[in-house]
This record gives C-alpha cells, sequence and structure tokens, in this order.
C-alpha cells in the first residue's frame, strides 16, 4: 500500500514538474519521500533556487508561505492547511507595532515563525541557524526579537546586546526539562547534549552546542563523538540517524513531538499532488515588503 503510494508520488512529482521539501520534524516516511530535508533557512534557500514549477512543502504554514514569497511564479502546496506553528500564532501585526511605539528607532527581527504579515513590518528575519549573525549585523546595541523569548535570552547572552521580546513559546520545546537531558546523561555519559535555541534557558545551559536542526546534522557530523542527545523535537533523532547511520542519537524527551508536524503524511502529499489541492498564497502587497526581510537575512547568510 505504501509502495504504491511512493510509486503514485513519484509518477506525479514528474508529471507536474514538482519538488518535495521537508522539515527535519516531518515523519520518517515523509523524509524518505522528499527531495530535500532541511531546516528553515535551508528549506527557505532551495524554495527560492528550485526551477520545479510546485513545490509541495511538508512543514508548517510559515515555511510554506516562506516558499511562496520567494518564488511567488510556483506553486506551493502545503499538504494540510491546518500544520500551523503555535509559536508563529504567538506574535501579531499589533504587538510588534506596540513594542516599536515604545522603543523608537530600535530595529525588529522577526524570526522565521512568524506570519507573513509579520515579517513584512519587521526590519529582517532570522532563523535559528543565523540569528546571533543577524543581530550582531545590525548597526544597534538594542534590538526587537520577536515571538520567542527563550531565543531572545540566548541572543542576548550570545552578542551582549539588549534584546526586547514578546512572551512567544514554542510548546514542544518548552516540554524538554533540565531532569530530561539530566536523565539521558546519566544513560549516555560520554553523549554531546545538541539543543534547540528554542529550548528553555536551563536546558541550554546544558548543552555542548546550541544550533537549528540543520546545524545539530552537521555538528555530529564533524564531532568525533558517537553519541548525541538532542534536545529538540523527537523526529530529528531519525533525521540524524538517516544521514548518520555510524552514530547514535537520543532524544532528550519523547514528549517533544510537535502536533502540527505529524499532520502531514504519505496520503495528504499524494492528494495534494493529485488534485494540485491547498495552494498557499500571499498578497502581494505583504509579499513584496517580507520578500524585503527574508532577502536582507539571506544576503548575511
Ligand atoms: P530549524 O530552522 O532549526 O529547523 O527550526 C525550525 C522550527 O520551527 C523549530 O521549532
Amino acid at each position: 500500500m505504501a509502495g504504491s503510494i511512493r510509486n503514485e508520488i513519484g509518477e506525479l512529482k514528474k508529471k507536474r514538474n514538482a519538488v518535495i521539501l521537508a522539515h527535519n520534524y516531518q515523519i520518517p516516511e515523509v523524509q524518505d519521500i522528499a527531495d530535500y530535508v532541511g531546516d528553515s533557512l535551508g528549506l527557505a534557500r532551495k524554495a527560492a533556487k528550485t526551477d520545479a514549477d510546485v513545490i509541495v512543502f511538508c512543514g508548517v504554514m510559515f515555511m510554506a508561505e516562506t516558499a511562496k514569497i520567494l518564488s511567488p511564479e510556483k506553486k506551493v502546496l502545503i499538504p494540510d492547511p491546518h500544520a500551523g506553528c503555535p509559536l508563529a500564532a504567538m506574535s501579531s501585526v499589533q504587538a510588534v507595532r506596540k513594542l516599536r511605539n515604545e522603543n523608537p528607532g530600535v530595529p525588529v527581527v522577526a524570526y522565521v515563525n512568524t506570519d507573513a504579515e509579520v515579517k513584512a513590518i519587521a526590519d529582517i528575519c532570522c532563523t535559528s541557524s543565523n540569528m546571533e549573525e543577524v543581530v550582531n549585523f545590525l548597526d544597534s546595541g538594542k534590538v526587537i526579537f520577536v515571538p520567542d523569548r527563550n531565543m531572545a535570552d540566548y541572543i542576548r547572552k550570545r552578542t551582549g546586546k539588549q534584546v526586547i521580546t514578546a512572551a512567544g513559546y514554542c510548546p514542544t520545546h518548552q516540554k524538554i526539562f533540565p531532569e530530561h537531558v539530566a536523565m539521558q546523561k546519566k544513560l549516555h555519559p560520554g553523549a554531546k547534549v545538541l539543543a534547540h535555541p528554542e529550548c528553555l534557558p536551563a536546558v541550554i545551559s546544558m548543552a555542548d552546542a546550541v544550533t537549528s536542526t540543520g546545524g545539530m546534522v552537521s555538528y555530529a557530523k564533524e564531532s568525533p563523538a558517537d553519541e548525541f542527545i538532542i534536545a529538540t523535537e523527537k523526529e530529528m533523532a531519525y533525521r540524524l540517524s538517516r544521514e548518520i547511520p555510524g552514530k547514535k542519537f537520543y532524544p532528550a524527551s519523547g514528549t517533544a513531538v510537535c502536533p502540527n508536524m505529524k499532520k502531514t503524511d504519505l496520503s495528504k502529499v499524494l492528494l495534494a499532488l493529485r488534485e494540485m489541492r491547498h495552494e498557499v498564497n500571499v498578497p502581494e502587497d505583504v509579499r513584496k515588503k517580507a520578500l524585503i526581510s527574508i532577502e536582507r537575512m539571506l544576503e548575511l547568510s
């Protein structure tokens, strides 16, 4: 059954000249049929460069929107249009305007986990791969960063700049506690701890490396260590094991599951391609403004 779905997806991909992009948190079956699996920055780069006519985006809505902003002439399909991001939903145009009014002249950095409308009123975007680079680049000792408070705290510590933020957080990363990491450390004393910057500060302080999901792949490849505790969404361990089969990866907590990333499965990918359904569109005025923030980031990193 799964074999025939995979075959039909393969045939439709050719017929539609489509590319399948998948985030590192997608279920294994979806990662396995994707043309490219990566983090937010890698996926944005692929979406900008592809010469396919159709992008099937297996991730969450802000990622598919970013692909559409970068490649407006392409059809971008999301297999499940209800795959949102609660962190992105924690910022709004009104909240950013309020922060701007309270802090005149202070540049606004929008994490890529935001709606297109928020990116459109920001000065620059960033992802978990380039947040420090972006904040250090800005000629200001003070920045507004939305929406993730854990990441804001990490950026403040790394850059020494004043970081004004909202109270957003990722509910999935918020479920990883220092006790989980400590327990895994007890079980695997030689393992290195890799943490996503959306984790709680107490988890980040236990990490050997704090990096994006793509950064975790590079770190684990280059590291002499052969065991790693992964403090991010649990499927990341699958992505790492697939890419680096000789090493061992232990999710810090089995409860760190992003329900939105799990909404995509092979049958929804097939239906999206067969019926060209769930097309992602961004109003042109918003798209053009959001593009400026995203391109500034891409030029930098
Ligand atoms: P990455 O860009 O590191 O893959 O992070 C994406 C994300 O949404 C984390 O919650």
